[in-house]
């Protein structure tokens, strides 16, 4: 197996000089270090003790010319099989969720395709704080994943959390992710529609139909753990959302719309949910009586169609999905919608019998130039599927 390789992102906290027991501990486990101090580092530890650890060059400034041209940032910042960024300090981890790349570790972080483990350590009051927890949350939901901090006395004499984690753990946490599965799609956004849409008669009444979500929530999950970044865009459902997912709950298809709208960017969409075609054209605010007739000249009028404005639109994913629910010539009509949609690939399935609300599915891939069967599989299954198709697509 080819040697592991970290690059080591050390950011200014007194609990960098762990750092470098980290780089000695990696190495006894056979995985090399490449190391980054920050400003703020180098006060901490110098970048003589770091090289002469890691037996390799210490960078510390995105301006250095001759480190530049010996290897320029961007390739520094996939050098690596993983970047872990010990301490991880609030200033850094708030500046990376903003995509702020004002000096070399920052852009690196910005700039890497590789998996991102970040060590926080800071005082307890700077960790508790609704900001670096909420810089936190969103770089997790980006895909990053964290190990410690410890509780327990501090460099600043207070008690709590926010010591940075032992070398040991850290290193425990490093080999963890090194030999975690792949997960192609990491930088990569979703968006996905998912389960039925409601379209309100009268307070009390709604059009809408048998979607239950499972085959949309499946493979947000699958491409969640495939490293995407997932938002879910759901009709009411009684599913729980897949781990790591972000949900955005709507009735209507026009709400659908919406949220679609707001999602993008993104580089793939998936058209998974069954959106209600028509809405009733009046919604009162006041519930329809029998005895006066309002029911029976229920006027409907169209839906968005929410694919085709994606197909159609400036900001269109790269790779856009329309999902096809027919009960008769499922072929004939997916090619036909692929084409009229202007989508890139088609999952057709053939409704007639229990793949609605059930826990099964037969589909068929459409693309432009091929169609592939796939035989009757779970969704969980089908889902997967699909999700390795989508990475091979983007490899
Ligand atoms: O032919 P139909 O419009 O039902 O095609 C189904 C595909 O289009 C699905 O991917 C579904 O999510 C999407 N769709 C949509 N907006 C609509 C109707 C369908 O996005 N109003």
């Amino acid at each position: 197996m080819a040697q592991k390789r970290i690059l080591l992102i050390i950011g200014g906290g007194i609990a960098a000089y762990k750092s470098l027991f980290l780089i000695r501990e990696l190495a006894g486990r056979g995985i090399k270090s490449r190391v980054i101090i920050t400003k703020g580092g180098t006060q901490f530890v110098t970048p003589l003790s770091a090289a002469s650890l890691s037996g390799d060059t210490v960078y510390t400034d995105l301006w250095d010319l001759t480190a530049e041209a010996e290897m320029g940032h961007i390739e520094l910042s996939r050098s690596a099989d993983l970047i872990v960024v010990a301490p991880a300090t609030a200033d850094i981890m708030a500046k990376a969720t903003q995509g702020i790349a004002g000096d070399l570790a920052t852009t690196t972080l910005l700039a890497t395709d590789k998996p991102v483990l970040y060590a926080p350590a800071m005082n307890v009051r700077m960790y508790e704080h609704p900001a670096t927890q909420r810089n936190m949350a969103q770089l997790k939901s980006d895909g990053a994943l964290f190990v410690g901090p410890d509780a327990g006395e501090m460099a600043c004499g207070e008690f709590g959390e926010g010591r940075m984690a032992e070398p040991a753990a850290i290193a425990d946490a490093i080999e963890a992710a090194l030999n975690a599965a792949p997960r192609p799609l990491t930088g990569r956004r979703v968006v996905i529609t998912a389960g039925p849409t409601r379209e309100p008669i009268d307070p009390v009444r709604y059009l809408s139909n048998h979607s239950s979500g499972k085959q949309g929530y499946a493979i947000a999950e699958a491409l969640e753990e495939l490293g995407a970044h997932v938002t879910l865009i759901s009709g009411p459902t009684a599913l729980q959302t897949p781990d790591g997912v972000t949900r955005v709950d709507i009735e209507t298809a026009q709400q659908m719309m919406d949220a679609v709208e707001r999602a993008l960017p993104a580089d793939i969409f998936l058209g998974v949910a069954a959106v209600a075609d028509w809405r009733p054209a009046q919604n009162g605010k006041v519930k329809i009586k029998k005895s006066g007739g309002g029911a029976s000249d229920l006027k409907l009028v169209e839906n968005p169609d929410i694919l085709k404005s994606v197909c159609d639109h400036v900001k269109r994913p790269e790779l856009v999905i329309g999902f096809a629910a027919e009960t008769n010539d499922v072929l004939d009509h997916a090619k036909a919608k692929l084409a009229r949609k202007g989508c890139d690939w088609i999952m057709a399935n053939d409704v007639s019998g229990d793949v609605m609300g059930g826990d099964h599915n037969t589909m068929i891939w459409v693309t432009k130039d091929a169609t592939e069967m796939w035989p009757k599989m779970r969704k969980a299954d089908a889902a997967h599927r699909l999700s390795k198709k989508i990475a091979e697509y983007f490899e």
